[in-house]
């Protein structure tokens, strides 16, 4: 008879860290293969480098590690703690086991003991997923520009934008000289942090400066084989959004363009390279709803005559000081009213009252997230 599996972390058995970091290696999707080979602790420096070796978890059998799963804890402005989990491995001849399930329980119940609203991850596999209750939320969107997108684009340049000769965009080699950008509403990340994608193969930085040489906008492209060819994490003014496209215009790259639907940059983007295709931003599952609601509520989301509260027990309501238009006990609910749907025709196969609800809350959260399977 075999014993029960082992759980431990990797702050109480380090010995195991490179036993981790092989079977991720190994394991983890391909994606677009990097043009040289990258170490897991280079692709995922956020959780296998930088972040608290408690927070990385593993499954024994024996004395073999078979399983692996990470989180990190995030901050967003106002106090919003979400835990990004990755790195959701088994090996392939220890998996059906529930093993996965079971470090993907830990991870969320570690994080909700450290203050963690939300949990959020990045994949394909909607079917594994939802059975962990993780439910699809928030809307990325994306513009593919090859031939034919960079002639719209290059046609709209040529009608509008004298104002790009005034602009100079070119790679940085770190952070720190455009950190005074800020950081939006994504998650509060440190300048080393970012400075580690940057070192990443096929991943780098391109800022759009002023002429005095003030850097205006910034973007990501590529990071590792899940978003090589993608031009990501684009932020800053939007009079520098389309220098910061020409550049690319020039070089005629083929890349994807993806931005949340929640940037503040998605008119400008939709403006100059024409409507976005609209995809899933990521999963989500609830780890506190009276701690998201909460923040709901510090951060004046609803405005001021909605409110969205917790009931006791379980479940949330929404409504207004007379009457209550929503009240629900399933947190796919919830995810879907603060995440999106976007648009009204996105809402179909929901309860109509979500759609009453929606229509009537300047929801969805203007929540970021990037690269979530590898954070
Ligand atoms: C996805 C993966 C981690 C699942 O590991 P596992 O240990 O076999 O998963 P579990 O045994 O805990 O599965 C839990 C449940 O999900 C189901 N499940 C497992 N893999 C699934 C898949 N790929 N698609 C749909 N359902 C799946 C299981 O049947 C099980 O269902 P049950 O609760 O009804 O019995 C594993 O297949 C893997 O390592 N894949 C490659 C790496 C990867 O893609 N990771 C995800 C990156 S985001």
């Amino acid at each position: 008879m075999s014993s029960a599996p082992l759980l431990i972390d990797l702050a109480s058995h380090p010995e195991r860290s490179a036993e981790y970091e092989a079977l991720v290696g190994a394991h983890f999707p391909a994606g677009h293969p990097p043009s040289r080979p990258l170490p897991p602790r280079e692709e995922f420096p956020l959780l296998l480098a930088s972040n608290e070796a408690s927070q990385r978890l593993a499954l024994l059998e024996g004395d073999r590690l078979v399983a692996t799963t990470a989180y990190r804890l995030f901050e967003f402005p106002g106090q919003l703690r979400v835990a990004a989990l990755g790195l959701v491995v088994t090996h392939p001849d220890f998996r059906g086991r529930g093993h996965a399930a079971k470090l993907l329980a830990e991870g969320e119940s570690r994080a909700r003991a450290q203050g963690a609203a939300l949990a959020a991850l990045w994949s394909d596999l909607l079917n594994f997923y939802t059975k962990q209750g993780y439910l699809v939320g928030g809307t990325e969107l994306q513009w593919t520009l090859d031939a034919e997108g960079y002639s719209l684009l290059r046609a709209r340049l040529r009608a509008e934008v004298p104002a790009t000769t005034s602009y100079r965009v070119r790679p940085l080699a770190n952070f720190d000289e455009i950190a005074a950008l800020g950081e939006g509403l994504g998650p509060r990340r440190e300048s080393r942090h970012y400075d580690a994608f940057i070192a990443l193969a096929d991943t780098e930085l391109f800022v759009a400066e002023d002429a005095s040489g003030r850097a205006k906008a910034w973007a990501f492209r590529g990071k590792g084989r899940d978003l090589r060819d993608t031009l990501h994490e684009i932020r800053g003014a939007t009079s520098a959004v389309a220098p910061l496209l020409a550049h690319f215009a020039k070089t005629g790259e083929a890349l994807r363009v993806q931005v949340p639907a929640a940037s503040p940059l998605r008119e400008e983007l939709t403006h100059w390279l024409g409507a976005p295709e609209r995809g899933p931003l990521a999963f989500f599952k609830v780890l506190s709803t009276a701690k998201l609601l909460d923040w709901v509520a510090r951060e004046r989301l609803l405005g001021a005559s909605l409110r969205l509260r917790a009931l006791e027990g379980e479940g949330f309501e929404m409504g207004d000081d007379r009457r209550t238009i929503f009240r629900s006990t399933d947190p796919g609910h919830l995810i879907q009213l603060l995440m999106g749907p976007w648009r009204p025709d996105e809402l179909e196969g929901l309860p109509p009252e979500i759609g009453q609800a929606l229509s009537q809350a300047p929801l969805p959260l203007p929540l970021y997230f990037w690269g979530l399977d590898s954070v």
